[in-house]
């Protein structure tokens, strides 16, 4: 096959318009978060007359949302979703995934939950063959952050809490995130397991036991589809 130069946005574009195929027309669509997320929020307002609404996972996609005519809906009222449209940061070959950079992760994985089918979009740089490499985002409350920093250290990794103009970055939720470097999670859904146990931790950003179940990835190949 041909390949061709994209930029890493044109990448995203391509994948955000290839999701459009697993919107399901009558039924609300759960979206996710991020810059590859926006990009399909724009390729879905072609698509606004034919969806009820969407049920979205940050207060960032909620703004694009209403302000491209596409209503949003509480998670409370809804019972199941057929499909989640979320980006990832990482994604392995079995499609565990890496999440929360765009600090969104409790409210992505609250959705995905809801979801029947997640559908990752994602640039070919976030494809790893082990999770780990881009500091895992834990989103934290806020009392337990220096614990939950030593619980990281005695597995081998460097806990920090994100900042944001000089202070802890606050989370949709009220919360704080610690990023973590230098972990190798060679088993996500035993360490998502884990680390869910830590009294303090509201959500960690392996996505194993929500994985997805469909990857789009841009390359300069084009848009493939991992399943
Ligand atoms: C936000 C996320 C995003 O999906 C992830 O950070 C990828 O973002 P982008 O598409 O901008 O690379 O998990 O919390």
């Amino acid at each position: 096959m041909s390949s061709t130069s994209y930029t890493q946005d044109e990448l995203k574009a391509l994948v955000g318009q290839a999701a459009l195929q697993y919107v399901v027309p009558g039924e609300i669509v759960g979206v996710g978060t991020g810059s590859t997320v926006n990009k399909f929020i724009d390729a879905l307002a072609t698509m606004r007359d034919q969806i009820p609404g969407a049920v979205s996972s940050s207060e960032a996609s909620t703004v694009r949302l209403k302000a491209l005519g596409i209503p949003v809906l509480d998670a409370n009222e809804v019972s199941s979703l057929s499909v989640y449209i979320d980006g990832a940061d990482e994604i392995d070959g079995q499609g565990h995934m890496v999440k929360g950079g765009g600090a969104a992760l409790t409210r992505e994985k609250i959705v995905a939950a809801l979801s029947k089918r997640f559908v990752c979009i994602a640039d070919e740089s976030k494809k790893v063959a082990v999770l780990g490499k881009f500091p895992l985002p834990v989103e934290v409350i806020p009392m337990a952050a220096q614990q939950i920093i030593r619980q990281f250290a005695a597995l081998g990794g460097q806990g920090s809490i994100r900042q944001k103009d000089g202070q802890p970055l606050v989370t949709d939720n009220g919360q704080y995130i610690v990023d973590v470097l230098g972990l190798q999670i060679t088993d996500p859904l035993a360490f998502e397991s884990q680390v869910n146990q830590w009294p303090g931790v509201v959500t960690v950003g392996v996505f194993a036991h929500q994985k997805a179940a469909v990857c789009l990835l841009g390359t300069p190949r084009g848009v493939e589809t991992l399943t």
